[in-house]
């Protein structure tokens, strides 16, 4: 990797602009335990909200360490995009987002304009204008829930937020600094083994196995991940940690992660963690594994 980062704002406040369902802040410090102090760059194949990234950025950066974060959501990758290239537009965007919401109180107004907002088909090359309305439906929509029909066009519905805040733009700000010399890629993962090299971290947090027929997580996306994509995963991870990649997965602990990641890697379950949107939430926690 050549990038490198450079100072603006101040870095260390950044915090993930998003909400992300899936997102790792909970696991942080198990996850911290890889980050040997001797890695030469940091990769990330599935960023969502970047929990992670955020969290490492600061130390990378006082290191002046290369990173990359990736994701195969086009929107998502062009909103971090957006937020390391034009910042305040972005910002100018969202406010005008937000005071089209904040117009009225009456839930009913609200919802008409968050349904206009998730209608709007902005063309892909304005990553500012994507960039805003990704965030803007982001803090309404239920649950922060990020959930596209077969089209590939955003259909979660709004959620019930007496007073959401719709643009901290000091965080924005802060979080454009951190992105400054970040490599963003929109692609599958597989293609982040081109440009990450012996020494470098790879943190892999793909979307679960499911844990039952009933909790399949991965319908929320256009490109289903199911067996076939965790088995290229597991391939992947494999052949990079041959070339002296320093590997990181976290998966649900699943019999079939556990088969593919049965030899040649290092498992350990992290905590308890519930499915999420399906019945087998009743049925009590099940397990984390990190893999390496
Ligand atoms: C569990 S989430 C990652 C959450 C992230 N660790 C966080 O802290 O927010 C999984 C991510 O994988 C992305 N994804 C799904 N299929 C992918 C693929 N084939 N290649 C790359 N990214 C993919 C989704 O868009 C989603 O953002």
């Amino acid at each position: 990797m050549t990038c490198r980062m450079t100072a603006d704002l101040d870095p260390a406040q950044a915090r993930p602009f998003l909400k992300w369902v899936g997102g790792k802040s909970q696991l942080l410090p198990e996850l911290l335990k890889h980050l040997r102090a001797d890695v030469r760059g940091y990769c990330e194949p599935f960023v969502g909200g970047g929990a992670l990234f955020f969290h490492c950025a600061p130390w990378l950066r006082t290191r002046r360490l290369p990173a990359a974060i990736a994701d195969n959501n086009t929107q998502l990758v062009s909103s971090y995009s957006a937020v390391r290239d034009d910042v305040e537009a972005v910002i100018g965007a969202l406010r005008s987002y937000a005071q089209r919401y904040n117009k009225s109180r009456r839930h009913a107004a609200r919802k008409r304009v968050y349904a206009e907002i998730r209608a709007e088909q902005i063309p892909p090359a304005e990553h500012a204008r994507v960039a805003a309305r990704l965030i803007f439906l982001n803090r309404t929509c239920y649950n922060g829930l990020y959930r596209v029909n077969r089209r590939g066009q955003f259909n979660a519905p709004m959620g019930r937020y007496t007073n959401p805040t719709l643009c901290d733009a000091d965080n924005l700000r802060a979080c454009a600094a951190i992105l400054k010399g970040v490599r963003t890629v929109a692609g599958d993962f597989e293609a982040t083994s081109e440009y990450v090299g012996r020494g470098d971290f790879w943190y892999a947090d793909p979307p679960y196995v499911p844990l039952s027929a009933s909790s399949d997580f991965t319908s929320y996306t256009k490109d289903p991940f199911g067996p076939a994509e965790q088995e290229r995963l597991a391939a992947l991870a494999r052949r990079l940690k041959k070339r002296g990649i320093v590997v990181l997965l976290s998966n649900s602990d699943t019999p079939l992660v556990r088969k593919l990641y049965k030899s040649g890697f290092d498992t350990r379950v992290v905590r308890a963690r519930r499915a999420i949107n399906s019945k087998t939430d009743r049925r009590g926690p099940v397990g984390e594994l990190l893999i390496w």
